[in-house]
């Protein structure tokens, strides 16, 4: 079971939405059930029957194996602190990208740890952090029939967390899970969402990140 912590976003949703379409069951989570089963109905239609719940963001970390943090960074370290014990040995997927926005243009967000997924594993020392998915569109994701040509870079300490967490980003349609080594560089990876976005606006697009030569 993949389970999403603020997953009622168009982030999770979409990520939720491709991972039932290739065959995984997937549970949104939420502040609010409200909420959550409304997120729920958004993508139902287009995902295999029973294959997206809704709940809890407390309940669905605690009965997933894999649990997405797809939180606001304002929201990331309070959420986790208040979710320790229901991620004590899971794998914890972060794929927050901390950015401001102002006056047109997308900055990074300087974090004390070095980035959001060591933040993460400095709130949850017991949880296998991964770090993925920060460049990857949600607006594509959510197109279901839209191939996502992109690479994920995956990032760990965890080498068996981050190899299952590579083969997740290979059953979405056209996308390919790179390793991208140890969980310090998520920073790079956290940061290059800022230049992706601030591509966007110039030429009015959605660009992504390939790693060509491997
Ligand atoms: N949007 C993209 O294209 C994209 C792409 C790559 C990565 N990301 C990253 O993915 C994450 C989610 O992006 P998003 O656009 O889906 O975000 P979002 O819509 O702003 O937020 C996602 C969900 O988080 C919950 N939330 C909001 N504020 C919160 C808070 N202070 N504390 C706890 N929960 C809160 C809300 O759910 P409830 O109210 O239902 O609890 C909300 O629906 C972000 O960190 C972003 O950097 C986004």
């Amino acid at each position: 079971m993949i389970g999403f912590v603020g997953g009622t976003g168009p982030e999770g949703r979409g990520l939720a939405l491709r991972f039932a379409l290739a065959g995984e069951t997937v549970m949104i989570g939420s502040r609010d059930l409200g909420r959550a089963e409304e997120a729920v109905n958004s993508v139902s239609e287009s995902a295999p029957p029973g294959s997206i719940r809704g709940g809890l963001n407390d309940q669905i970390a605690a009965n997933s194996d894999i649990v997405f943090v797809a939180v606001p960074f304002a929201g990331h370290q309070p959420t986790l602190e208040g979710l320790r014990d229901q991620l004590d040995g899971k794998i914890v997927v972060d794929v927050v990208a901390p950015l401001t926005f102002s006056r047109g243009q997308v900055s990074a967000i300087v974090v004390d740890e070095g980035s959001a997924a060591q933040q993460a594993q400095a709130i949850l020392p017991n949880s296998r952090v991964v770090a993925a998915f920060q460049n990857i569109s949600a607006e594509d994701l959510l197109i279901p029939d839209r191939a996502i040509d992109s690479d994920v870079i995956v990032c760990s300490n965890d080498s068996e967390a981050k190899a299952q967490i590579i083969a997740l980003a290979n059953i979405i349609n056209g996308a390919r899970g790179v390793d991208g080594g140890k969980l310090e560089n998520a920073r790079y990876v956290e940061n290059f969402t800022a230049l992706l976005l601030n591509i966007n606006r110039i030429y009015k697009a959605h660009s992504t990140i390939k790693i060509v030569g491997i």
